[in-house]
This record gives structure tokens, C-alpha cells and sequence, in this order.
């Protein structure tokens, strides 16, 4: 049975671009496998995509983590754009109803942090059957003039204001890795203070926390609510559609009682 509760989806910048490069490249064969895989799902859904090369390279270079840069917010904004043009191209093309939504024109932060974001056009969107999709953006910040917002920040928010309930990431390793380079099976609040030196900031230029900064979105969601959420490998065949249709892979975060 399909559920008819919406899920959210994120692509990491790192599967959709080569990360590695100094300008926005798509990773073409891979974003179109998993856009077919999307289109084989037929439940309702949120997509988030990162920035990846198109964002993080920018963001880098105008210091955009540090200060105001009204050109670096432009152009980091229209070269982030382009990518969700391509992705939300690349969905329709498979037959997924998708409809860019650009963080900038809806949200305000306050020191990094989502203040406020404008939801009532996502929620008639997932009403009518649209695939909106959002994405790692530069927005309009009450204390910074301009800051970063990471999409992975975006998915938790969505999740609690919308009360959706399953969430996954969807990155380039197996999950968490331990010092071995395995995949962890569940991390909580609790198991986090052993383990939280082996996690880190990302392998390539990514202004907003890597591996890190995922995990401790989603902790922090995971002590506001009952919401167990996954970061996986969207880098591996069938891993988006296994995931959209309720398996659990990867590296499950959980709150310390389970409800
Ligand atoms: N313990 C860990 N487990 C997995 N990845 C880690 C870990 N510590 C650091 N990383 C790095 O974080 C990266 C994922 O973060 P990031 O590059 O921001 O991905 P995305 O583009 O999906 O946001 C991994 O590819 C890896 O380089
Ligand atoms: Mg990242």
C-alpha cells in the first residue's frame, strides 16, 4: 500500500555534481538514474537537492560564510539556480511533477538559522500532486544581511512544519562511517557523545558542515520529536527508490526512546 503521507528526499550536492570541480558540473548519468528512480515512486514527496559544485565553490570564494557579499549572493544564487533547473528537468522528464522552489524568495534566517519560511504554496503543491523541490540556496539572513542555507538544514524544518515523518539524506557513503569506514547502523543522542570525533566536515569544498553538520540537524530534530530520519548512499543503484518505498538504509538517526 502506498502511504499517503508525503516523504522528504534529499540529494546531496555531491552525488547530483562533481563536488570536485571549480565550477557547477551536473553528474549527469547519475542524476538521471536517480530521477528515474523518483518516477518509480508514487507517493507524494518533497525533493531538497544540495548546491555541490554549483554553490559551494561560490560561496567559498566571496567568503559567504564570513560576510555580506551582495554579488557573491547573485551569483551564487543564479549558478545554484541553473542546478535546480536541471534537476527539476531532469524529474519531469521521467514523469515526476516537479516545481522548483527557490529558498531565497520564501525564507528568511536569523544567524544562519531558518526564521521563517513561507509553506503554503508547498503544501497545495503536495495537495495537487506537484514535486516541489527545494534546494541548498544564499537567503536574505535578519542579522547577516545574506547567509548560506544548507539543504540539509531545509529538510528538518520541512519535516517538523509539515509534520512529515520520514526523512532521509541521501549522500555519497554508505551512511556514517566509524573509524573503519563502515557504516554505523543507528546513531542517537546518547551513542553521539562517543562517536562524534569520527565524523566530520565533507572531503570537498562545502561551506555547510559535510557529514557533521548533517547529523547534528538531524539529532537535533530527533530531540524536538519522535522522527526517525536516514542518511544513505543516493551514489548506489536502487538506494532512492528503496528508500521512497519505506526501507531503512544506511545509518538511522533515532531519539533515545523510541515512541
Ligand atoms: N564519519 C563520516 N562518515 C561519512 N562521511 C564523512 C564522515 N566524516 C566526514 N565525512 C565526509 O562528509 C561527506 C558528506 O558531506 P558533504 O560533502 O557535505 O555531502 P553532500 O554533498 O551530500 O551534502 C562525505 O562524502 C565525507 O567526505
Ligand atoms: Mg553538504
Amino acid at each position: 500500500m502506498i502511504s499517503t503521507e508525503p516523504v522528504i528526499l534529499k540529494l546531496g550536492g555531491s552525488v547530483i555534481t562533481d563536488k570536485g570541480a571549480d565550477e557547477g558540473i551536473v553528474r549527469e548519468a547519475d542524476l538521471l538514474r536517480i530521477a528515474k528512480e523518483v518516477s518509480e515512486f508514487r507517493g507524494k514527496m518533497i525533493i531538497v537537492h544540495g548546491a555541490g559544485s554549483f554553490g559551494h565553490t561560490h560561496a567559498k570564494n566571496y567568503g559567504l560564510d564570513r560576510k555580506f557579499d551582495p554579488e557573491g549572493v547573485i551569483i551564487t544564487h543564479e549558478s545554484v539556480k541553473k542546478l535546480a533547473s536541471t534537476v527539476v528537468g531532469a524529474l519531469n522528464h521521467f514523469g515526476v511533477r516537479a516545481v522548483a522552489v527557490h529558498p531565497i524568495c520564501c525564507t528568511v534566517c536569523r544567524n544562519g538559522r531558518i526564521e521563517s519560511m513561507y509553506l503554503d504554496n508547498i503544501k497545495l503543491m503536495l495537495e495537487k500532486g506537484f514535486v516541489p523541490v527545494l534546494h541548498g540556496d544564499v537567503v536574505m539572513d535578519l542579522e547577516l544581511g545574506a547567509c548560506v542555507l544548507s539543504g540539509d538544514q531545509i529538510v528538518p524544518y520541512l519535516a517538523k512544519e509539515l509534520g512529515i515523518t520520514r526523512l532521509g539524506l541521501g549522500s555519497a557513503e554508505d551512511g556514517v562511517l566509524d573509524k573503519d569506514g563502515k557504516s554505523v547502523p543507528e546513531i542517537t543522542p546518547e551513542k553521539f557523545e562517543n562517536f562524534k570525533h569520527y565524523i566530520r566536515g565533507s572531503g570537498s569544498t562545502d561551506v555547510t558542515g559535510g557529514m557533521l553538520g548533517k547529523v547534528q540537524e538531524l539529532l537535533e530534530l530527533s530531540k524536538t520529536s519522535s522522527i526517525t530520519s536516514y542518511i544513505f548512499n543516493a551514489g548506489k543503484e536502487d538506494n532512492v527508490y528503496r528508500f521512497l518505498n519505506g526501507e531503512s538504509i544506511g545509518t538511522r538517526i533515532s531519539p533515545d526512546k523510541r515512541v
